[in-house]
């Protein structure tokens, strides 16, 4: 095992289960799945948490179209998005619902708390009100000024509602982001926030009583908690806080709130807000990530059956495998900022990347090794300034990735990576193996080329789990170690593998045949 670091708790946002999900709340979590296998590799004690945010009217009026209760319809939908995660082999440590009692309960403890405070106080919430539809809304949500769901005429209308004193903390978040800008990184969303904030912050109607599909608030329970203060809420009532306990004194405070663009408002002005009139430590980091775009636009759950692209991530698992979906989100994409999703970009990072340089590396290394030396890995005594280059890269990318993935930067951890790839086929095509073969006085150059092809793919089969464990393992099995654990702290090193016998094995990534694949994936009914 590795040195003990620490422990390091880090979340997704909880997702709506209104619908299935789709490959933007995969690129999510599998960003949150990659950093919480590499902080396990490098030692942590890591509680990577996720779920599902169950309440609201939204979720509610779903369920009465669909003719049943709202339980039954998250139910249902919970299930799908369990799968999903089992299929990815997403690590999570745990799942929570809102609608657990678990959850409920401390979700109430956190309310009382601020409620105690003198933070919560009754007061009327003034809008505009569609009687059809029990709905406020704001003068800018109305279409021809009518209400924007049923078109009907709204009305000036007030009802008795809850509202937190968020006003009163707008200086103590200033402050935090003043005294702890690695609290919202990057530092553009920073800034967007405190432009928010300075802007001045009214106080938040925390309450809804025209419907009861949420946690009831405590002593009056004909109204429910306004979702959202329900839902960050999940942060610490999943680890069994707000009131001590040994999992949540351990993990808690979070060490990342991982989010899209879209909810870094609410993460980062609302839930520290809550968080300081409860009396709870805040967590340290809150990082916002990009949207993938469908031909300009958010995906979203609505758009979702539109458009050639396939953006269902279970079609793409049956027809790529998981290693090859995970690979493409987290290698496409720069963190923080937005990038377009297409089935033909996402087909050719298959094939150049993982057909062409990976696949190929590794079937070339295994077939040499197996025709020159009868699958021995041989020992290496010479040494060339091209060896030597070789060897620099392979044994310096572990302290670059650490760099790269302390920053959230995949696709640039993943570069370090392919940086000795790269330089390995060169090295083969530099060195020329099959003509060292043909030559007797050869003999210990070709053994050198041979065995510094093998260390490097060790040492690459170690910094690629994180991101794709399962090919970790197929590669390990080719090269004659799955038997060995594999330790990041044994990828500084270089000579390792003394005595090791490859085996041939099966491709790692076929080789796609693009424009047939484009086809295919187009003909996919987007249902
Ligand atoms: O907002 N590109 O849930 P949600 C990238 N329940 N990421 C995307 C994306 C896209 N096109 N679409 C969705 C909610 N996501 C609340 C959260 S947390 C206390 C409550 C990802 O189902 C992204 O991470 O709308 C985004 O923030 C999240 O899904 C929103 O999921
Ligand atoms: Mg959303």
């Amino acid at each position: 095992m590795a040195d003990y670091k620490g422990t390091y708790y880090i979340t997704t946002p909880i997702y709506y289960p209104s619908a299935k999900l789709h490959i933007g709340h995969t690129y999510c979590t599998v960003m949150t799945d990659a950093m919480a296998r590499f902080k396990r590799l490098q030692g942590y004690d890591v509680m990577f948490l996720t779920g599902t945010d169950e309440h609201g009217q939204k979720i509610q009026s779903k369920a009465i179209a669909a003719g049943v209760s709202p339980q039954e319809y998250v139910d249902e939908i919970v299930v799908g998005i369990k799968k999903l995660w089992a299929t990815m082999e997403i690590s999570y440590d745990d799942f929570i619902r809102t609608t657990e009692p678990r959850h409920m309960e401390r979700a109430q403890k956190i309310w009382q708390r601020m409620y105690d405070k003198g933070d919560i106080y009754k007061g009327a919430y003034e809008g505009l009100y569609c009687k059809e539809c029990e709905s406020f809304w704001t003068e800018s949500q109305l279409v021809n000024g009518c209400c924007p769901d049923c078109g009907r005429p709204v009305e000036r209308a007030s009802e008795e509602a809850y509202f937190f004193k968020l006003s009163k903390y707008a200086d103590k978040i200033l402050k935090l982001y003043d005294e702890h800008p690695e609290f919202l990184e990057p530092e553009t969303r920073r800034n967007e926030m405190r432009s928010f904030i300075e802007q001045g912050l009214d106080d938040l109607c925390v309450s809804r009583c025209t419907f009861d599909w949420g946690v009831p608030v405590p002593n009056d329970p004909k109204h429910v908690m306004y979702v959202w203060i329900d839902a960050l809420s999940n942060y610490v009532t999943a680890l069994g806080g707000p009131d001590s306990c040994e999992k949540y004194d351990k993990y808690w405070p979070a060490d990342v709130h991982l989010v899209g663009k879209e909810i870094v408002r609410f993460h980062s002005i609302i839930w520290p807000a809550m968080l300081m009139s409860a009396d709870i430590p805040l967590p340290k980091q809150v990082r916002g990530h990009g949207w993938l775009l469908l031909g300009g636009e958010k995906v979203s759950k609505s758009k979702a059956a539109k458009g050639q692209d396939v953006i269902d991530p279970v079609v793409l698992i049956d027809r790529y495998g998981i290693d090859a979906l995970k690979y493409f989100l987290l290698r496409e994409y720069t963190f923080g900022q937005d990038g377009s999703f297409t089935n033909e970009v996402m087909l050719k990072r298959m094939n150049f990347d993982l057909a062409n340089d990976l696949g190929n590396l590794l079937s070339r290394t295994v077939s040499m090794i197996v025709k020159y030396n009868g699958g021995k890995v041989p020992e290496a005594t010479t040494e060339d300034d091209i060896d030597r280059d070789l060897i620099a890269i392979a044994t310096g990318a572990a302290a670059k990735v650490e760099d790269k993935m302390n920053d959230f930067q995949f696709n640039y951890a993943l570069d370090e990576i392919w940086a000795i790839i790269r330089r390995a086929n060169k090295y083969i095509d530099e060195k020329m193996p099959w003509a060292l073969a043909k030559d007797e006085s050869k003999k210990a150059e070709l053994d050198t080329v041979l065995r510094n092809l093998v260390e490097a793919l060790r040492i690459v089969s170690i910094l690629i789990i994180p991101f794709m464990h399962t090919t970790s393992d197929r590669m390990r099995d080719q090269l004659g170690i799955s038997d060995v654990e594999a330790l990041w702290a044994d990828t500084f090193d270089f000579y390792k593998m003394s005595g090791a016998v490859v085996h041939k094995g099966d491709i790692l990534f076929p080789r796609l045949d693009i424009e047939k694949e484009l086809e295919a994936l187009w003909a996919i009914p987007k249902a």
